[in-house]
């Protein structure tokens, strides 16, 4: 697996600093050095080749407005590696040795905002209407299913699903499932296998879920909750660059969650991505995007099932 570990100080010791919710209390100390910002300018003609570089690899546009974003995100990694200015970083990352440091820069430019049951209507149409026809197929196939959060960023939304899932499968014990989780930045897989989250940030739509399905942190983790064993060992945590050859995810998959990235990709790689995703998926199989992210005028051959919900014909 092309993931590297995390943070030793969180993962080492292992369920031991983790209590039942409702019972335990101090948080995890800032980890990252304070580091005075490089002042070198990005000059256009750096910033043509970044975004140039970035698109290759990843997709992801980076238009002339975001420049100064981008200056903002890179300076202090500059910084870090010692370097004086931007021709001297663009001429690292044309050197052999920095294969690596284009996974850093990707790293660094992508937008990974989420949260706990982002677009919540999605987890809604899940429990309503989708799972109980899966769950049957999945019973009568003797198959667990198969879902697969394609850009999944920290986590949260992986989380979301695994506890939509739980919950279902309360009250159907013979349905198995298991949830692959992948992104293009291992800063955020780092997270998402971790499964560790600020105790504010994590809302969730019925109050007795929290108990259910997080652990609290306690002593120097005070302040964080963490998704309990039985969700995580469900899970497979991967990178995948969405434009790779080939993807390391099974085929045959019930739901395919690839919201909010596609937002960030040009039509053609639109396009693309639809039809490889669609080849992904087993007939039957359902499609989600980002609630601002229909299909409309892209190529493609699933039914729409709801607003940025779609389905693979049987
Ligand atoms: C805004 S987040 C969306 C997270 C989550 N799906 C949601 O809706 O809340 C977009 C994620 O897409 C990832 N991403 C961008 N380009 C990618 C690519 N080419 N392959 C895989 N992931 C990519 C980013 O790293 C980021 O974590």
């Amino acid at each position: 697996m092309d993931l590297r570990p995390g943070p030793r100080g969180l993962l080492a010791a292992g369920d031991r600093e983790w209590s039942p919710l409702f019972g335990g209390s101090p948080g995890i100390p800032p980890t990252a050095a304070m580091l005075f910002p490089s002042e070198a300018p990005l000059t256009s003609q750096a910033y043509d080749f970044l975004a140039n570089l970035v698109y290759e690899r990843s997709r992801i546009r980076l238009g002339p407005d975001r420049q100064t974003l981008v200056a903002g995100r890179l300076r202090q990694r500059l910084v870090a590696l010692r370097i004086d200015d931007y021709a001297d970083y663009c001429a690292l990352l044309k050197s052999p040795q920095g294969a690596d440091e284009v996974d850093a820069l990707i790293d660094l430019i992508s937008t990974n905002h989420t949260h706990f049951f982002r677009e919540s209507s999605h987890f809604d149409l899940l429990t309503r209407q989708l799972l109980p026809r899966l769950a049957e197929k999945s019973i009568a196939g003797m198959r667990p299913l198969r879902f697969w959060c394609a850009a999944c960023s920290s986590g949260e939304e992986v989380y979301s699903l695994a506890i939509v899932l739980a919950e279902f499968c309360r009250l159907r014990p013979a349905v198995q499932w298991h949830i692959e989780a992948s992104d293009i930045s291992q800063r955020m897989l780092e997270r998402c296998q971790q499964a560790i989250y600020d105790a504010d940030k994590v809302s969730v739509p019925q109050q007795e879920w929290l108990e259910r399905y997080f652990l609290r942190g306690i002593g120097d983790r005070d302040g964080y909750f963490r998704v309990k064993n039985e969700l995580r060992r469900q899970v497979t945590v991967r990178y995948v660059n969405l434009f790779q050859d080939v993807y390391p995810v099974p085929r045959g998959l019930d739901v395919i969650f690839c919201r909010n990235v596609m937002i960030y990709f040009d039509v053609p790689s639109r396009n693309t991505l639809i039809e490889r995703l669609t080849d992904q998926l087993a007939p039957g199989g359902f499609l989600f995007v980002g609630h601002s992210e229909s299909l409309i005028g892209l190529r493609h051959g699933l039914r729409t099932i709801a607003p940025s919900v779609y389905m693979r014909p049987e």
